[in-house]
């Protein structure tokens, strides 16, 4: 089975077997039977954060349940959201039932369920400040579990189910907790000209459409997987050697006096945007992402990702990680393959 349709970059490789699920109970048995047979398994979503490296020697298995159901009380509004619901769909979905709190994060490409692994986040809202719990198959035991949003060890790109669950559970669901009491989130770049006052989410929601998709390539015209870099995390001495070197680089202040450089910024300044190796680009409009400019293979992707790291590290001593998983013949691998 080709696995082109399946992955946002728009590599071709292919897998041995391919299943569809579109309801819990096929999920379970589908994924425990899998499991338990000890063959390669891959539980994909929206394949919007893969590279693909080589054909995967073993079943994928594509999550369609669908499902939203909504809550309220006196202070929240609550959506239960099965795993394989478009995201973007979602906030849609929300902003018309009039339940604000997800514009910030509209147009990210991708599933719910894949939503909470790597935390996502943009316009300075996270997934893990507005989800109250997610819910997992635990592989290992069959059963199914729910675990509050302070169990998930969330973290800028970063979740329990990047570290001490990968590879053992299956996302099933995602449950979102929306405070009535709607306070626009401003702190960002392009949003800030808005007026808290009079903002309402729906020109949030358009504005971050407007600047996402002027920026961020549409995989469907020219394969991407999004940023394809992390922002980079330095002390806050080393932000200000840099700064003394670099006047106009980038970095936001964290709540522990760390800087999160602009990892665009750098690679930019390493002179890379636009660059070319084989079939694969930097994106000439945002320097983050990298773009397959046709036919390119994951391969080409991870060498011009590890040029990128590189180049940036001999620049300015910061070493890049990428954001994506890279995807090796029988389970997650790394760029250098
Ligand atoms: N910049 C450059 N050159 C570039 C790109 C960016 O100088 O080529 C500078 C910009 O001028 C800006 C700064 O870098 O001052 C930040 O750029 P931008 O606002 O485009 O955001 P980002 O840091 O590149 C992050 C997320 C995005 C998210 C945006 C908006 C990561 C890895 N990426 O990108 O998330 O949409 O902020 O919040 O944190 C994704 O993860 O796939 C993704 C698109």
């Amino acid at each position: 089975y080709s696995l082109k349709p399946f992955n946002t970059f728009g590599v071709e490789q292919s897998c041995i077997s391919l299943i569809e699920v579109h309801s819990k109970e096929e999920l379970q048995s589908n994924c425990l039977s899998l499991y338990q047979s000890k063959r390669p398994m891959l539980v994909l979503g929206g394949g919007s954060n893969i590279v693909f490296t080589d054909d995967f020697n073993g079943t994928v298995v594509r999550i369609l349940t669908k499902g939203i159901s909504c809550s309220e009380d006196d202070t929240y509004f609550y959506l239960a959201v099965e795993a394989g619901e478009n995201w973007h769909e979602l906030v849609q979905f929300s902003l018309n039932q009039n339940m604000p709190g997800l514009e910030n994060l509209a147009l990210i490409p991708g599933t719910v369920g894949a939503a909470p692994i790597q935390n996502i986040g943009a316009y300075g809202v996270e997934l893990c400040d507005i989800c109250d719990w997610v819910e997992y198959l635990d592989l290992e035991s069959g059963d199914l579990l729910r675990i509050a949003v302070g169990e998930c060890e969330f973290a800028y790109r970063e979740s329990i189910f990047k570290g001490r669950l990968r590879d053992r559970v299956v996302i099933t669901a995602v449950g979102l907790r929306l405070p009535k009491a709607w306070q626009p989130k401003l702190s960002y770049g392009p949003l800030q000209s808005f007026t808290a006052e009079t903002v309402t989410p729906r020109e949030i929601f358009d504005r971050v459409c407007e600047v996402r998709s002027e920026k961020l390539p549409n995989p469907e015209l020219l394969g991407n997987a999004g940023s394809f870099f992390k922002n980079p995390i330095v002390s806050a001495a080393t932000y200000i050697q840099l700064a003394a070197r670099f006047p106009s680089i980038v970095g936001y202040a964290q709540p522990n006096g760390e800087v999160k450089l602009a990892a665009g910024w750098l690679i930019e300044h390493a002179g890379l945007k636009g660059f070319t190796l084989g079939n694969a680009g930097v994106h000439a409009k945002q320097a983050l992402v990298l773009v397959n400019l046709g036919h390119a293979t994951g391969q080409d992707i991870c060498r011009l990702a590890l040029h990128v790291i590189a180049r940036v590290n001999e620049v300015f001593g910061v070493k890049l990680e990428a954001e994506p998983r890279i995807m090796g013949l029988t389970g997650e691998t790394s760029l250098d393959v």
